[in-house]
């Protein structure tokens, strides 16, 4: 090979008109040091594939996606300290919730205190506002239930208990399962990045390009996590396995077939990149099978992934017929306790809220890029648009 075609920028993806208006599926449009989502191995956060991760402290998960690295035990228990020091909310925030129309989905609450923490409590370094946000989502979160659930006066974080003790404490459901906070953390650490390219961490980093603070984009980056194609695919898919209404193997098929040829869909199964089931919907399983094995949901949840492979596999316009991260969460979620579906789109966020935080701190202290990444500014073809004058 000659020096000059060696030199010659590698071609990553070749634009083609088919390839307009697909929602920018699979253009390559930057680098992403957080984590990668393989086709066939699934996610990994800075090099170690997520089932390494899953038992792991959740400071030392949060450390590992901003620090590209795991701490030494003693940066590990600095940093968990550091974070635990940055959970407090200014009190107002109880107030801005008190005043919320109930009829508001929980995401909707969330995109608004997002905002109004930035109000009262940036700095303008990307850094420190990145890591307050995370701390103090895990406040904020209990908050919102507090108040929507009519739990009682919010508390406060609760210092010295572990991460998802201390957000079962301040969250403070009733009817809880012992199960629930190990729940939390593994649900916590499963949801925390996939990838530079979901829709919510892709659209964070879009708004934070035009320089917004961390705040405005996270609330946006929310917006986007709120959509039923995205992050309240968890609830649908939920409702999906209560629909079945069935544990029946054999039951379970009939039904998947009959809504198939029905023209309905099934939620929780497929992704647009994995082609494999999806190493979150398998730690999952395995959590759903040890923990709550009778649970009705449950069961029709593990007969869904053996029965709906198959019949999907069938068609040969699918390009993956296995369970997703959704297919099993909202079930496990349900079976610990929580069993209104509203919330967990905010659980969802609560957690991606690391990667986003992480990827833009990423793209706006980018090495080499002394004000960080350029805004995005992608190029739209105009079609349907015949040059024409009010006047002749
Ligand atoms: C996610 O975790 O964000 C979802 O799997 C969606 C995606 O990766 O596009």
């Amino acid at each position: 090979m000659s020096q000059e075609s060696q030199n010659a920028p590698r071609v990553l993806f070749e634009v083609k008109d088919e390839n307009l208006d697909t929602g920018l599926r699979g253009y390559p449009v930057g680098t992403c040091r957080t984590s990668t989502v393989n086709a066939t191995s699934g996610l990994a956060y800075a090099g170690y594939p997520i089932t390494d991760l899953k038992d792991l402290r959740v400071s030392d998960v949060i450390f590992l996606l901003f620090n590209k690295r795991l701490p030494t035990k003693e940066e590990g228990e600095t940093f968990r300290l550091e974070m635990s020091q940055r959970e407090e909310v200014p009190d107002t925030i109880y107030e801005v919730l008190e005043s919320l129309p109930k009829e508001g989905h929980p995401m909707e609450w969330f995109q608004v205190v997002l905002n109004y923490l930035g109000m009262v409590d940036k700095t303008g370094d990307y850094l420190e506002d990145a890591l307050r946000l995370v701390a103090r989502i895990t406040t904020i979160v209990a908050a919102i239930f507090h108040v929507r659930e009519d739990w009682g006066k919010p508390v406060h974080p609760c210092e010295g208990l572990p991460f998802q003790d201390n957000f079962v404490c301040m969250v403070g459901m009733p009817g809880s399962t012992p199960e629930f906070a190990e729940l939390c953390r593994l649900f916590y650490i499963l949801h925390m990045d996939h990838g530079g390219g979901n829709l919510s961490t892709f659209v964070g980093k879009a708004i934070a390009s035009g320089k917004a603070d961390i705040y405005s984009s996270m609330s946006g980056a929310m917006a986007a996590l709120y959509g039923a194609r995205h992050g309240r695919a968890n609830q649908s898919a939920l409702d999906f396995v209560k629909s079945i209404g069935t544990t029946d193997r054999t039951e379970v098929e009939t039904r998947v077939r009959k809504i198939l040829t029905d023209g309905g869909l099934v939620y929780g199964f497929g992704h647009a990149v994995l082609r494999v089931e999806d190493p979150r919907a398998t730690i999952q399983y395995e959590f759903a099978r040890k923990h709550y094995p009778d649970h009705p949901l449950v069961k029709t949840a593990l007969a869904l992934r053996e029965v709906v492979p198959p019949i999907l596999k069938e068609n040969p316009n699918i390009q993956n017929p296995y369970p997703n991260v959704d297919a099993i969460s909202g079930t496990l979620l349900t079976a610990a306790g929580l069993s209104n579906p509203e919330y967990y789109t905010m659980l969802f966020g609560w957690s991606r809220a690391v990667g986003i935080a992480a990827q833009i701190v990423d793209e706006r202290t980018f090495p080499g890029k002394k004000d960080g990444l350029p805004i995005c500014r992608p190029r739209y073809i105009a079609v349907d648009q015949t040059p024409r004058r009010l006047n002749g």
